[in-house]
């Protein structure tokens, strides 16, 4: 595997993670989501208002995913995934297409000993086919690069959809059953989430979209099933770990019940019992 060769033009400076003097509130033990996915959304729209182009707004979202990363160690967050290109994305204009898939390998270029020197552990979930090699390369550089990293795993969510990680999950299960590995009966929420791309990517407690918007599409399906949704109207752009901090405190202010429920008449009539 050879990585590119660093240049001048590509060189960030470092930073701690708390160079900007902010600092998430004390939160009680125990409590921080475990694992935040985030919809980076509102780069086409934060650009288009400005008279700028798709991917103006996409170059400006760079450095609010960085804030968000080092936003997440300062929390305490364990598992960050973000969704920085879809199966669908594959529909939009070839230009941007091209675009997104020079800027996702060259962000991991840019960014990866940074990420590096905070601890954090860089993975992908996705698809092969279709994917740019010299993106697979960077991503399985700073994989290979930070593999032993425990602060904060990063996962980018690259040429990544819900639905297809399902069926490959089943297309594999189907080919265990067809050679006889493994029984029908034995099909499990357990044996799917086996087939996963990344197995152990523990389940989504705090799902993010910016932008406004309010659906998931296709990101996570299948590990967000009891996640808690929070939508923010900033577009990613404007995204700073200050929004993560507002979209744990939501999230700390939820029920979650995981299908389970409480009968509690008296809290109707005030009391405490
Ligand atoms: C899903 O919405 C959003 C994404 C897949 C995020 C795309 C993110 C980027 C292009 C920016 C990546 C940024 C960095 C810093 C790597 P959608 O627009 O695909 O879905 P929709 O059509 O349902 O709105």
């Amino acid at each position: 595997m050879t990585p590119k060769a660093y240049t001048h033009k590509d060189a960030v400076p470092y930073r701690p993670v708390d160079w900007t003097g902010l600092y998430p509130p004390a939160y009680e033990k125990g409590t921080v989501p475990h694992h935040v996915a985030i919809v980076m959304d509102g780069n086409g729209r934060w650009a288009n208002r400005r008279g700028l182009t798709r991917v103006e707004g996409h170059k400006a979202g760079e450095a609010a995913l960085l804030d968000v990363v080092a936003g997440a160690i300062q929390a305490g967050v364990k598992h960050l995934s973000v969704y920085a290109f879809s199966t669908e994305n594959w529909s939009r204009s070839p230009d941007e297409v091209r675009f997104l898939m020079g800027f996702n390998r060259d962000v991991l270029h840019r960014r990866r000993d940074q990420l590096n020197e905070w601890g954090v552990r860089v993975r992908w979930a996705g698809r092969r086919p279709r994917l740019w090699s010299s993106v697979i390369k960077e991503l399985q550089y700073a994989e290979q690069l930070t593999a032993d990293n425990d602060v904060l795993t990063l996962t980018m969510c690259v040429n990544y959809g819900g639905r297809v990680e399902l069926v490959d999950a089943m297309k594999q299960i189907a080919e265990e059953v067809a050679a006889g590995r493994v029984r029908p009966s034995a099909v499990s929420e357990k044996l799917i989430r086996r087939h996963l791309y990344l197995p152990d990517m523990p389940d989504v407690d705090l799902f993010v979209r910016s932008s406004g918007e309010q659906r998931t599409s296709n990101f996570l399906l299948w590990e967000s099933a009891y996640a808690e949704f929070v939508f923010l109207d900033t577009l990613w752009p404007d995204f700073s770990r200050q929004d993560l901090w507002e979209a744990i405190d939501r999230y700390l202010g939820r029920n979650r019940r995981f299908g389970g429920a409480v009968d509690t008449p008296h809290v109707a009539r005030g009391g405490n019992a």
